[in-house]
């Protein structure tokens, strides 16, 4: 986030547009946590993971009155436009705030999960993706010396893609998704198969899928039912910090730019990007839609482990 914020600062200035930063998030708008930011603000944070500005879940921006307080806040500090940055619940709020308030909003897409509906990837997605797989090369280690089975769980609320990728890129045995004690359970019965010809080790990767410990309930499952002892790794937090990737930075700058060109040409969008190219989706539909999970990837790594 602190890259994109970072590209949308220098890239208004540079379009003689001044920059008005929001100390955490809608929460920090209703109690007119506002400050200008400079291209000096922004020195020395590209590398770094978070944001500036901070964040937080606003319950009273949920409710009418609380999107007025905040559209009167922008109006009396004479902010013509506003850029939000996250996924669908910001862009819900910030579809409520334009369309009950017109205020001009434009929208970036920055979480984690890649849920958001209208562009390929969301920004902070590839470093999750790269910081959970260096955790598994790790657990790849014990579980090779000490012939372990592991279930290494990844975040995602309701979106399987980090449990997807990190499961190709990891080199998985298999990706277990919501609900998955059948899977597992067919999976108990795989590993043990593969155990007596002699693979002795295996790493299978879950997602969080709104179960926060669901590694833990399937582990339970497979060691009652396959008197399998599975080891539990739930990767957490760890997933949400650290030096952006590359990937996400350029992603971040591209974006960034391309949402004060939105915001300059009326907002009530968001920038995202599809294949190579820079799009805008309807704010609406960022949320209102459902991006379908990548299923081929799963099919892929239980072919190739
Ligand atoms: O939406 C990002 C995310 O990290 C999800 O993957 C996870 O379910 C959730 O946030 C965790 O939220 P919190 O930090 O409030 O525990």
């Amino acid at each position: 986030m602190n890259a994109a914020i970072r590209a949308v600062t220098r890239y208004a200035i540079g379009r003689g547009i001044e920059v008005i930063g929001v100390r955490r998030g809608f929460a920090g708008l209703l109690t007119f946590a506002l400050a200008p930011l400079t291209r000096a603000d922004v020195a020395n944070v590209v590398q770094r993971g978070g944001t500036m500005l901070g964040t937080s879940r606003s319950e009273e921006f949920r409710a009418p009155e609380g999107r007025a307080r905040g559209a009167a806040v922008l109006r009396q500090a004479g902010v013509e436009g506003l850029i939000v940055i996250g996924g669908e619940g910001t862009f819900h709020g910030a579809t409520l705030l334009a369309e009950e308030h017109g205020i001009a909003v434009v929208g970036i897409p920055g979480t984690i999960d890649n849920d958001v509906w209208g562009t390929d990837f969301t920004i902070g997605f590839d470093t999750a993706v790269n910081t959970a797989l260096e955790a598994i090369d790790r657990i790849r280690d014990t579980a090779l010396s000490h012939d372990r089975l592991f279930l290494v769980e990844v975040m995602g609320r309701t979106c399987p893609d980090i449990a997807l990728h990190v499961g190709l890129a990891g080199g998985a045995e298999d990706v277990v998704l919501a609900d998955g004690v059948d899977d597992v359970l067919r999976l108990g019965a795989e590993i043990e198969r593969s155990w007596e010809r002699g693979k002795r080790w295996s790493i299978v990767i879950v997602a969080e899928a709104g179960e926060p410990e669901h590694a833990f309930r399937l582990a339970r499952e497979i060691g009652r039912q396959r008197g399998l002892e599975p080891r539990v790794c739930v990767l957490g937090h760890v997933q949400r910090g650290g030096s952006p990737t590359a990937r996400d930075r350029i992603l971040a700058a591209r974006l960034g730019a391309a949402a004060v060109d939105a915001l300059c040409g009326g907002g009530g969008v968001m920038v995202g990007e599809v294949g190579t190219q820079v799009v805008r989706v309807p704010l609406r539909e960022t949320w209102s839609r459902r991006r379908a999970a990548p299923l081929e990837l799963r099919e892929l790594a239980r072919s190739i482990a």
